[in-house]
């Protein structure tokens, strides 16, 4: 059986005294998980956490990526820079960056493939909003969406992970039940086996009010390979009880 992933994604929280504290707390706990895991942090600490991640089987994440591979585009950051402090993931097209930074599908591609040019697995987000889904839209919001990136010049589909976070569930507590979430995820599965072989190998995460309460239940679904949890894991202990659910 394929290990799952359980990847943190810390928004824009943190400082050098809270990130110290939160990945000791994380390297204490954790012993030798029987998933992957993974935190994706703010640009600024990325240094810091790849010392603090070193030789823990905790792997570094960025949380974007620029379009651009280097140039005048102040405020960016590069594929490369990230590749500098050793992250192996960066999330794109998360949903925040969709809804207040105006990304589009086009962007999200040029993204992942601007993140395995340099050998960075992108997490790809998709998901509906609550209009959408009371629309009936949700499928094919969702289809829309990873259709941008199933086709990345001369890379594989299979290269990829992909989250599915329905923007109605984050930092809402209102996580989807197993069964919703089950269902997109067959959608999405469906969808990669159109397009490769290898559509078994490709993580398909979970995010939207994951916590150590509902983490069981969603990650027993045949298609979720786990999870991408944004406020559980700030807490060490929340966050290495999600881990210890994901063996
Ligand atoms: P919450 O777990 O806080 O709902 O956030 C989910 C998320 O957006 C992870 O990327």
């Amino acid at each position: 059986m394929k290990k799952k992933l359980i990847a943190g994604n810390w928004k824009m929280n943190g400082s050098l005294a809270a990130n110290d504290a939160l990945v000791r707390a994380l390297r204490d706990g954790i012993g030798q998980p029987g998933c992957d895991v993974a935190v994706a942090v703010p640009a600024p600490y990325l240094a810091q956490l790849q010392s603090l991640v070193a030789d823990s089987p905790i792997a570094l994440a960025a949380q974007d990526v620029s379009v651009h591979e280097s140039g005048a585009y102040t405020g960016e950051v590069s594929a490369s820079m990230l590749k500098d402090f050793a992250v192996r993931y960066t999330l794109v097209g998360h949903s925040e960056r969709r809804q207040y930074h105006g990304e589009t599908d086009a962007t999200i591609a040029i993204k992942a493939q601007r993140a395995l040019s340099v050998g960075i697995t992108p997490i790809v987000c998709v998901g509906e909003t609550l209009a959408e889904r009371d629309a009936g839209q949700t499928e094919a919001v969702v289809k829309r969406q990873l259709a941008a990136v199933i086709h990345l010049n001369g890379h594989c589909i299979s290269e990829i992970v992909v989250a599915y976070e329905p923007v109605w569930a984050i930092g809402t507590g209102r996580t989807a039940s197993p069964e919703q979430a089950q269902q997109v995820h067959a959608v999405l599965r469906a969808q990669l086996a159109a397009a490769t072989s290898h559509a078994d190998r490709i993580p398909l995460l979970y995010g939207g009010s994951m916590n150590a309460a509902n983490v069981a239940q969603l990650l027993a679904q045949p298609d979720i390979d786990g999870g991408l949890v944004g406020g559980a894991s700030l807490k060490a202990s929340d966050f290495l009880q999600i881990i210890a659910a994901a063996q």
